[in-house]
């Protein structure tokens, strides 16, 4: 029964993904003026990477230091056009492609978005290669670090080709003992469901990573979207899900051990809580560098993925915007139930709160199968399997945005340029 309720989930939510992240393109297309008084997230993102991994999806091009330091500086530009059209900040993430590739720039464009606004947490993604001067120049910057390891296995590591790019799992180790003494929270990023990966091989990679006792690790799935399935497949072999929910309950078991869940797929040691998931903390978003995506209001916007475009865009005072969805109530309903319940934070009291009274009738179907097949109990709390159909969903959701890299993708060259 439990497999039938995941197959229908997934395919619910290829369908329902399919049909609301298909977005049209647009020139011109803008985003509102802020509202008065109103701080939102800042999305800042960074597409470079000095090797590509296998299973990754996100959108990178290979490093050209001269280009990355071009692209940094557009990037600043584009913060003080955000600046100048009204929008105001209290926190900041920062992902990729690697953000950390140049640790100056990085302090740099840092230090802008502090200066510019009054930042209460700054969240920022790095990849292990860890040098001092980059300890030096981030630790007082960035309030969160969170670094990829995705395995503490050397065999895997070398399989996903972080092996030569970062080093043994043993080197890897000491990178992350240095980060924890220096940084305020760090946060661990691992891997499940590895095609050939077994219940002891994540259990070995969360006790190793247990012993070094990171503030907050997250565990995502594999995600296999379209775009790097068959590069999952020749490097680390045939995929399978049948054992995901398996090794899901497995992980929980042993992080129940020391970490409190904070979302269906991030842990933190008790009384830490900074930015895990920023689309689930926060409801509107700003997004600027190449191919972020924003959330104000009822629109979902993504920037242009070409970097060229992005200069001139930027050079000519605009932001970067692209494409955009404009969603209807219900959409949004739907895409907030999903989020909070991830999150583990939907109440009936907080949808009421937030929607208004007729929420609850708007959702009356949804919250009904939820109860009916035990994803919650009667008080809308998740069950085991119920977070676990919430990172089936999540999972799907991420899926379904590289569709939508694809899609921005198109018509450009590997270097990040139209093609004429
Ligand atoms: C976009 S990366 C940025 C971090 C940094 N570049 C690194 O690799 O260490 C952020 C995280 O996304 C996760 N990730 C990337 N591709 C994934 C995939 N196909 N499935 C699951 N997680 C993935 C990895 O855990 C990674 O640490
Ligand atoms: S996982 Fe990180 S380092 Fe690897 S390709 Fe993706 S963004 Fe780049």
């Amino acid at each position: 029964m439990k497999e039938q309720i995941v197959k229908i989930v997934e395919k619910y939510a290829k369908y329902k993904i399919d049909k609301n992240l298909n977005l049209p393109y647009h020139d011109g297309v803008v985003y509102p003026q802020p509202e008065d008084g109103k701080k939102y997230l800042l999305y800042l993102h960074i597409p470079f990477c000095k090797v590509f991994c296998p299973y990754c999806s996100f959108h990178k091009y290979s490093f050209n230091e001269q280009k990355a330091r071009e692209y940094f500086k557009m990037l600043r530009k584009e913060i003080r056009l955000a600046k100048e059209k009204g929008f105001d900040f209290a926190s900041v993430y920062i992902g990729g492609g690697t953000p950390t590739i140049l640790p100056d720039e990085l302090a740099k464009t840092i230090d802008l978005v502090r200066e510019l606004f009054d930042i209460k947490e700054l969240s920022c993604e790095a990849d292990p290669d860890i040098s001092d001067e980059l300890i030096e120049l981030l630790k007082d910057r960035v309030d969160r670090l969170s670094v990829g390891i995705q395995s503490l296995d050397d065999e895997r590591l070398k399989q996903t080709k972080r092996c030569e790019k970062f080093g043994t799992a043993n080197e890897q180790i000491e990178n992350i003992k240095k980060l924890i003494k220096n940084f305020k929270i760090v946060n661990c990023d691992l891997i499940f469901n590895f095609p050939d990966q077994t219940k002891e091989d994540i259990l070995d990679d969360i006790r190793k990573l247990k012993e070094l006792s990171p503030p907050q690790i997250s565990m995502y799935p594999l995600m296999y979207s379209p775009s790097v399935k068959s590069d999952i497949e020749k490097n680390m072999g045939k995929i399978a899900n049948t054992k995901e929910f398996e090794l899901y309950q497995v992980i929980l078991e042993e992080l129940s051990d020391g970490y409190v869940q904070n979302s269906c797929w991030a842990f933190s040691k008790q009384g830490i809580s900074l930015i895990d998931e920023y689309v689930v903390d926060h409801i509107e978003y700003l997004g600027l560098g190449s191919g972020a995506f924003g959330f104000i209001k009822d629109t979902l916007y993504i920037n242009t993925f070409a970097l060229d475009e992005y200069k001139k865009k930027v050079e000519s005072g605009l932001l970067s915007t692209q494409r955009h969805k404009i969603y209807s109530q219900k959409e949004i309903l739907n895409y907030r139930l999903m989020v909070d319940m991830f999150g583990l934070d939907f109440s009936i009291e907080k949808l009421l709160k937030k929607y208004g009274k007729e929420a609850k009738q708007k959702l009356f179907f949804e919250l009904f199968l939820l109860k009916l097949f035990k994803i919650t109990d009667k008080n809308y709390k998740l069950t085991t399997f119920g977070k676990y159909i919430f990172l089936v969903l999540m999972k799907e959701f991420y899926i379904g945005m590289d569709l939508v890299r694809e899609t921005s993708r198109q018509g450009i060259d590997r270097f990040g340029l139209i093609i004429k």
